[in-house]
């Protein structure tokens, strides 16, 4: 399962961008492309068609879904996207607390599609070192 992290302590640099078109050559490459969106701003999922008035997303629901696979949303093609859903300072905050606190909390959140056999997984990660959310030694 190759897993390609977008990862810089700079924003406004082009990671989001950058995952995208990563997303979409990859698919019209023949593979099947799950598109991450580890960023509070949400935006990853608008250069796949989802509008912007939709919420919906695995931080959103993480309270509720043990298993985040349960986010994605489908874009038509071999493209699937998991945004990051609209959330409240709090939920952010409850979400990062879970990640630093809770060991299993991101292994158990992202199995079923680390699991998924032949995915290609782009995350697209917030203007920060990526190991805060320990995805890169995952
Ligand atoms: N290669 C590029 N050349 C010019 N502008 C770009 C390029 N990549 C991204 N941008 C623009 O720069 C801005 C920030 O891009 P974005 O991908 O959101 O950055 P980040 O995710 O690092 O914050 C956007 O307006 C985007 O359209
Ligand atoms: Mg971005």
């Amino acid at each position: 399962m190759p897993l390609v992290c977008v990862c810089s302590p700079k924003g406004g640099v082009g990671k989001t961008t950058m995952a995208a078109n990563l997303a979409w050559s990859l698919a019209r490459a023949g593979s099947k492309v799950l598109a991450i969106d580890f960023d509070v701003q949400n935006a990853l999922r608008l250069h796949f068609g989802v509008p912007l008035h939709d919420g919906r997303g695995f931080v959103a629901r993480s309270e509720e879904q043990a298993d985040w696979s349960q986010s994605i949303l489908t874009t038509g093609g071999n493209i699937f996207v998991m945004p990051y859903g609209d959330v409240t300072e709090e939920q952010r905050e409850r979400f990062e607390e879970n990640l630093v606190k809770d060991p299993h909390f991101l292994r158990r959140g992202l199995d079923t599609v680390l699991n998924y056999p032949g995915l290609v997984i782009i995350a697209d990660f917030p203007p920060a070192q990526a190991q805060r959310l320990k995805l890169c030694r995952h």
